[in-house]
This record gives C-alpha cells, sequence and structure tokens, in this order.
C-alpha cells in the first residue's frame, strides 16, 4: 500500500534536502570529526529534541571514543519566531570538566541558543566546546559570535521543517529536509 505522509496529505513540504543527501553530509563531517579530534574521547551532546534525526545519522561516523548525552533548551514559543530567552529545560549528566564536547543542533538560527549554551557549558571547564549543525540560517543571524564549526548545509531565510525540525511540534518524523511556504500553516 502507499504510503501517504501526513505532510503529503496537507500538500506541504517540498524536498529540500533527501535522505540520502544528509546521510552523506553526516559521512563527511563524521570523517572529519574523527580526524579532528584523533586519539581523544568525544562528548557528543544532542540538543533535544530537533537534533534527534541528525545525531542518530553523525555519530554512525564519528570513529573515536565516545559519549553521547542530550540537553534541552528552548528559545522558542510554539510559532515561528524567537523569543530571545533561552531556558534549560534538562541539563547534562555528564561532568564535562576537561572534557571535548561537541554540540548538535538542528539549525543555527538567530545564534540566540548556541551562544547561550556556549558561555553556559564553558562554565563548567570543558576542554574544548565545538558545534555541529545540520543546517545553517547566516543570514538571520544576530550573535556574532555564533560560529558553526561543522555545518551539513546552509539555508536561506525559510521556515525548515523535517528530519528533527518542527513547526508547533508538528513534521519532525520528515524523512527528509524541507520548509514552509505562505499559506501552509492555514493547512493545518
Ligand atoms: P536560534 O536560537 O535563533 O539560533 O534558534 C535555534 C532553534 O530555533 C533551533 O534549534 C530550532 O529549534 C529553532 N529554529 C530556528 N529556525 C528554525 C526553522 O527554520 N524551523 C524550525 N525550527 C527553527
Ligand atoms: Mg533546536
Amino acid at each position: 500500500m502507499a504510503e501517504i505522509r501526513d505532510a503529503e496529505r496537507l500538500s506541504i513540504g517540498k524536498v529540500l534536502y533527501t535522505q540520502d543527501q544528509i546521510r552523506e553530509r553526516a559521512k563527511e563531517l563524521g570523517a572529519q570529526i574523527t580526524k579532528d579530534y584523533e586519539g581523544k574521547q568525544l562528548v557528543v551532546l544532542g540538543m533535544l529534541k530537533g537534533a534527534i534525526p541528525w545525531m542518530a545519522e553523525l555519530i554512525k561516523y564519528i570513529d573515536l571514543d565516545v559519549r553521547i548525552d542530550f540537553i534541552a533548551a528552548s528559545s522558542y514559543g510554539s510559532g515561528t519566531t524567537t523569543t530571545g530567552v533561552v531556558k534549560i529545560k534538562k541539563d547534562v549528566e555528564f561532568d564535562i570538566y576537561k572534557k571535548d564536547v561537541l554540540i548538535v543542533e538542528d539549525i543555527v538560527d538567530t545564534g540566540t541558543t548556541l551562544a547561550f549554551m556556549q558561555k553556559y557549558l564553558g562554565e563548567r571547564g570543558p576542554a574544548s566546546v565545538k558545534i555541529c549543525s545540520m543546517l545553517d540560517k547566516p543570514s538571520r543571524r544576530t550573535k556574532q559570535g555564533a560560529k558553526v564549526d561543522y555545518k551539513g548545509f546552509t539555508v536561506d531565510d525559510l521556515f525548515i521543517i523535517g528530519y528533527g525540525l518542527d513547526y508547533d511540534e508538528k513534521f519532525r518524523n520528515l524523512p527528509y529536509i524541507s520548509y514552509l511556504e505562505p499559506g501552509d500553516v492555514d493547512k493545518l
């Protein structure tokens, strides 16, 4: 039986990047990270909830002594714009003192969340804190210090959904990266 996804039923969601393209990029970045951290232990910290599909893909290609953990922060309400205030909803369980930490994000938009996380984790004395984000939306950056060390793809100023990214908690399960077009929200 042909599968009809919710997004398809609503006629939402042109494909920006396919699952194969995302996996290929994860493979390349995983190899780069493996090389850059050679001989080291790495704490890979996923930002809940959006980073889950990308992190699952990425860690398979990091050939190091890896520990994983998760952190949940929110700067968004239920709409499409940031509130600018970051709150920690679930903290790291590992002691990251003198550890190399790689934050894994779904997307870096204004950079508010990332700038906050770098400072927040930095206060615990890690050896290093770097960031691997599936997507980067540099045109929206307001926090200039928020630099993405490893980026999957650069996107235009679109509202992205799929592969972990949500609109009002919907579409995280789309197996590709897509975006909302004007009028799409009215169909929900
Ligand atoms: P920032 O703090 O503005 O950089 O935004 C970071 C977070 O906002 C991301 O981790 C996402 O959860 C969310 N976000 C930013 N842009 C988008 C988007 O285009 N689609 C869905 N979520 C987004
Ligand atoms: Mg997020």
